[in-house]
């Protein structure tokens, strides 16, 4: 796969999702923010919206869990119509169970690294993946900064998944703008997450276009 632009409806209306993600049908996925108010400070939505999101448009939902007990919680997304589901490996218990029960259900199955988990103690873990997530912000919140600190585990995470080989694609999510993505494709990112900068933007489908060039050119 080439590069892909996952826009965040974290940032978009809640109140009027379905007008708004009809706004950046040239994007590749909808990343759709589960968060419980344990997991990270901040509570969103559940397998609810993600099944009615779903009816609500043809774009394939991504869904990035930030709650505890994915072993359990995870699997009801795929239920929902998620066809990729991430859970953080910081709250999982049986990782390697989870993504094979994911992978089972017929979803792509994603693991996901807070700032400060390193990638290395999960080499062996990345051929059971389709997706490695490394946040590049805290999660729990739209808007922040983007953690440049992030940028060696990114590289560091690329050349495991080469090592490996398979095509297991390497996400990033925070504080992904025109200004940033571009460092995080040198270092070989291929899949982007970005909220603020796509649904904050007066003409969300010319900011996805705008993303998708500079992290292209970056390359
Ligand atoms: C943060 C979420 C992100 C968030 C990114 O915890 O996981 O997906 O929507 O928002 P921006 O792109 O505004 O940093
Ligand atoms: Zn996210």
């Amino acid at each position: 796969m080439g590069i892909q632009i996952f826009p965040s409806i974290l940032s978009a209306d809640f109140a009027g999702l379905a007008t708004d993600v009809d706004r950046v049908r040239n994007a590749d996925w909808l990343h759709v923010d589960v968060m419980d108010n344990h997991f990270v400070p901040n509570l969103t939505l559940g397998a609810p919206v993600v099944e009615a999101l779903g009816k609500a448009t043809p774009m394939p939902l991504d869904c990035h869990l930030m709650i505890d007990d994915p072993d359990r919680w995870a699997p009801a997304y795929v239920d929902a119509g998620a066809q990729a589901v991430t859970f953080h490996v910081e709250a999982a218990t049986a990782p390697v169970r989870l993504a094979r029960e994911l992978r089972s259900m017929g979803a792509r199955a994603g693991m996901a690294l807070r700032p400060a988990t390193p990638v290395e103690p999960y080499a062996d873990l990345l051929p059971e993946l389709d997706m490695l997530l490394v946040m590049t912000v805290e999660p729990g919140f739209g808007g922040q900064e983007f953690l440049d600190v992030c940028l060696p585990k990114i590289r560091r995470a690329r050349e495991l998944l080469d090592k490996h080989g398979g095509d297991v694609w390497l996400q990033v999510d925070g504080g992904i703008t025109t200004e940033t993505i571009e460092r995080c494709a040198e270092a070989g990112a291929d899949a982007f997450v970005a909220g603020s900068a796509v649904f904050g933007s007066d003409d969300p489908a010319a900011a996805v276009d705008e993303l998708r060039k500079r992290a292209t050119a970056a390359l």
